[in-house]
């Protein structure tokens, strides 16, 4: 079989998310030495035979340390360097924004890929489990979407757009998803990527693919009861294939270890109930509604204190 000419091949995205590094040697939950961790997922992912771009959504640091997110870029740009490929990255809940991008440059970005555009936004609500888009990004993203790229769109955020499958991360869902889906109608936008869930997810909305990564750090548990909140070892990445008709072909690989599986956390229907509370959606659409009106997302953004947020 021949090789197909490399404009017919498809655009290959290695997308990585929620690795949860921490800096000073420390461990996710004191339990996953998360740069460990990455270091397997890379050493996996390395026997591609060629990515175009690694795309990594958000939760990237757990603590926010300068040193986790240069330890970070160090690990992506020495495994990037293989296949000569961009590291396209942007910030979650966990993450602290302004330190990433002392490192990373820019959470919001546009970067064309072999014609597929790819634009990243920050849904980053410093203090709050929960994700934001502000009107500024809405209008930015309308703009950017605004005349058609040669292979579509792709957007990459923390953030799902889509409903989560277990409380916890429903009450820290992206406030008002449905802002983001009536600026992309009608354009060229085919594939959102996003993290946040820990477990692998692929759903459509209208003509549109939505892909959530496995997490690097551990494995949110589908079949745990919904009002609880259970995670167990493992890890994984995705593999996105965009053909050149824009259709996106989704690969969730896991990477396997010797204690995949093993419990790390088992929250009750109080405990979730507690966290929802406290970095969760309810305050935050509350305040939404009593401000009502354009910018009232950006201005709920903008009020929140340090990095924080609970388990995912
Ligand atoms: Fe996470």
């Amino acid at each position: 079989m021949s090789t197909p000419p490399a404009e017919q091949r498809p655009v290959r995205i290695l997308q990585l998310s929620d690795t949860h590094l921490l800096g000073g040697g420390r461990w996710h939950r004191d339990q996953v030495d998360t740069t460990a961790a990455l270091e397997r997922v890379l050493s996996h992912a390395a026997s591609l035979a060629h990515v175009d771009a690694i795309v990594a959504t958000g939760d990237l640091s757990d603590d926010g340390s300068v040193e986790s997110y240069r330890t970070l870029r160090r690990m992506l740009e020495a495994v990037a360097a293989q296949w000569d490929c961009p590291v396209l990255a942007t910030t979650g809940n966990h993450d602290d924004r302004p330190v990433f991008e002392t490192v990373f440059g820019p959470a919001d970005g546009v970067t064309d890929i072999r014609g597929l555009r790819i634009v990243r936004l920050s849904t980053t609500v410093a203090g709050r489990g929960y994700g934001a888009l502000s009107g500024a990004q809405l209008d930015s993203l309308a703009e950017q979407l605004r005349e058609p790229s040669r292979r579509g769109s792709m957007l990459a955020l923390h953030h799902p757009p889509v409903p989560a499958r277990t409380a916890l991360l429903a009450a820290l869902e992206l406030l008002e998803p449905q802002s983001l889906w009536d600026r992309v109608t009608g354009t060229d936008l085919h594939t959102v990527v996003a993290g946040h869930f820990h477990h692998a997810l692929v759903t459509t909305v209208g003509q549109v693919t939505v892909a959530v990564a496995p997490a690097v750090a551990n494995s949110t548990d589908v079949t745990a009861p919904s009002d609880r909140e259970r995670a167990v070892r493992g890890s994984g990445y995705a593999v996105i294939d965009i053909a050149a008709n824009g259709i996106a072909t989704v690969l969730p690989v896991r990477v396997p270890a010797p204690d995949d599986g093993v419990e790390l956390f088992d929250l009750s229907p109080a405990e979730v109930a507690r966290l929802a509370d406290e970095y969760g959606l309810l305050g935050a659409q509350a305040a939404l509604g009593a401000q009502a009106g354009p910018g009232a997302q950006a201005e709920l953004g903008a009020q929140a204190g340090p990095a924080a947020g609970p388990s995912q």
